[in-house]
């Protein structure tokens, strides 16, 4: 029988840009609708990074981040039904919604004005035990077990949703995609935009990458920092998702964008947009942004990335690590996603 520990120890930035400490706090009893999970692992997304540097004025301390979470449930709350103890399941950046309002009903929970994240004002995954709502843990699919699949949680469920999308909408085949930036979330856009059958083209800032995209199946790679290599794709793509968190020549992308195709950002750069109205107009095209996804999302990006097997390419660091880890993000040096194990 899982055990069902009488604290909760995880690791907390204390002050903006701090490094994490150790902490650990009691474990309050679980409500009717709550769920405890022993975590098994989880992804570093670079949004815990712009949560601990206090980048979207959000975030207070102690802050234990982590939303990209793998582990198995211990204890469930009395009117949870579809979850028990000794499932593994996942959980992402979203811990609850509230269910009744015009986004919730129509299957658009992650638009919710209520919705709580997994880790702002709650500890997350970088602990040994995580508490959330079970209507946001989801039982994972039998491939899908290990830590090269925490990731897939936030990030593979963000990239997913646009992606999807595009294809129901794209009357040309094969879809023409450009993914920018090949980090957790590029990588896992990668993956899926090929697996989904579209022309993949991949803009990096990393010519050390360009050998392992070619052979996740991207057709074309371009330097994601050149004005004039951008310029030179032409007017292609259906969608172009944005994964980087940098601010980059968004101009000179717009160019590469077809008629009536779209720019959606997934990555958050720091700089507002500032943008010609007339390289819009000239062909129609739209910019859009895109926020996780449903819990209806989630699920069937589980189903395609467990049938398809596909998951991370993650490096694997202990918990007592965890600094290391995040240096490594911060820095550009992981291929593709850290994840933190106890
Ligand atoms: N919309 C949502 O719901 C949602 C969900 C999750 C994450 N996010 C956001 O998505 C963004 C990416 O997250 P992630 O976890 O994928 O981050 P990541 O793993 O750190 O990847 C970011 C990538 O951006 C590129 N990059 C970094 N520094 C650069 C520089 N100085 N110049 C040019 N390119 C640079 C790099 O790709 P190359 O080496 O290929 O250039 C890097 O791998 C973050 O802003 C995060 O907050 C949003
Ligand atoms: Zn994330
Ligand atoms: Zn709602």
């Amino acid at each position: 029988m899982p055990q069902v520990p009488t604290h909760i120890h995880g690791w907390a930035a204390t002050e903006k840009g701090g490094a994490l400490k150790p902490i650990e706090k009691k474990l309050e009893p679980l409500t009717s609708t709550e769920c405890l999970i022993k975590v098994h692992s989880c992804g570093i997304c670079h949004s815990d990074i712009h949560l601990i540097d206090n980048d979207w004025k959000t975030s207070s301390y102690p802050l234990v981040p982590g939303h990209e979470i793998v582990g198995e449930v211990q204890a469930v709350g009395s009117d949870v039904k579809h979850l028990k103890p000794g499932m593994i399941v996942g959980v992402g950046w979203q811990r609850n919604s509230c269910q009744v309002c015009a986004d919730c009903i129509s299957a658009r929970d992650n638009l919710c004005t209520q919705s709580k994240a997994t880790c702002v004002n709650h500890w997350g995954g970088y602990a040994d035990y995580h508490v959330t709502d079970s209507k946001y843990a989801f039982e994972m699919p039998a491939r899908l077990l290990g830590p090269e699949a925490a990731p897939l949680l936030c990030g593979g469920t963000t990239v997913f949703s646009p992606l999807a999308e595009v294809g129901s909408l794209s009357k040309r085949k094969p879809v023409q995609v450009g993914i920018v930036a090949l980090g957790g979330l590029g990588h896992l856009a990668v993956k899926i935009a090929v697996a989904m059958g579209y022309e993949v083209s991949l803009f990096s800032s990393s010519p050390s990458k360009e050998v392992e995209a070619k052979k996740m199946g991207v057709a074309r790679y371009v330097n994601s920092t050149s004005a004039q290599a951008i310029a030179d794709v032409g007017p292609r793509f259906d969608l172009l998702l944005v994964t980087a968190n940098v601010d980059l020549p968004w101009e000179s992308y717009i160019g590469t964008i077809r008629t009536d195709g779209t720019l959606c950002f997934v990555g958050i750069p720091p700089s507002p947009l500032s943008l010609p109205i007339f390289h819009l107009m000239s062909k129609q095209r739209k910019i859009t942004a895109s926020s996780i996804g449903s819990r209806a999302c989630v699920q069937q990006m589980l189903e395609f990335t467990a049938l398809h097997k596909i998951h991370a390419d993650i490096e694997v660091f202990k918990m007592g690590q965890v600094n290391e880890a995040l240096e490594k993000v911060r820095t550009n040096k992981v291929r593709y996603r850290a994840v933190i194990v106890p």
